[in-house]
């Protein structure tokens, strides 16, 4: 009988996964959220929502407002330009049927990574 061991398959596949730098824990406060620059033009949102770090897609499906502009209240990540709100866990749109790509982020030695 074979078996699978998918935790260390989970964890090999993140070890090789690309990441960006999203600094050190210490410099986003709780609450704050700010914008991970990409190659190409591409953006990402990193937000701090009491101790957990999640990351999503910058530009705001509506209009394309930077979301790491708007206001967070817990989880919410309301825009700035007309009040669309988003899960930041999910990436679900809390106004209209809409979404968000959400990223993983890993915590390693006081430096959050997202991985991309
Ligand atoms: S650009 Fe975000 S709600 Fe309009």
């Amino acid at each position: 009988m074979q078996s699978l061991d998918t935790d260390n398959q989970d964890l090999e596949q993140k070890e090789t996964q690309p990441a960006v730098d999203g600094g050190r824990v210490d410099d986003l406060a709780v609450g704050n959220c700010k914008t991970i620059e990409l190659p190409e033009g591409r953006e990402l949102a990193l937000y701090n929502v009491n101790g957990e770090f999640y990351a999503t897609e910058n530009f705001c499906p509506h209009k394309g407002a930077p979301l790491a502009a708007g206001t967070l209240c817990d989880h919410t990540i309301e825009c700035d330009w007309h009040g669309w709100q988003f899960d930041v866990r999910t990436g679900e749109c809390l106004t209209v049927p809409e979404k968000l790509e959400t990223y993983e982020v890993v915590v390693e030695g006081g430096v959050i990574k997202v991985l991309i």
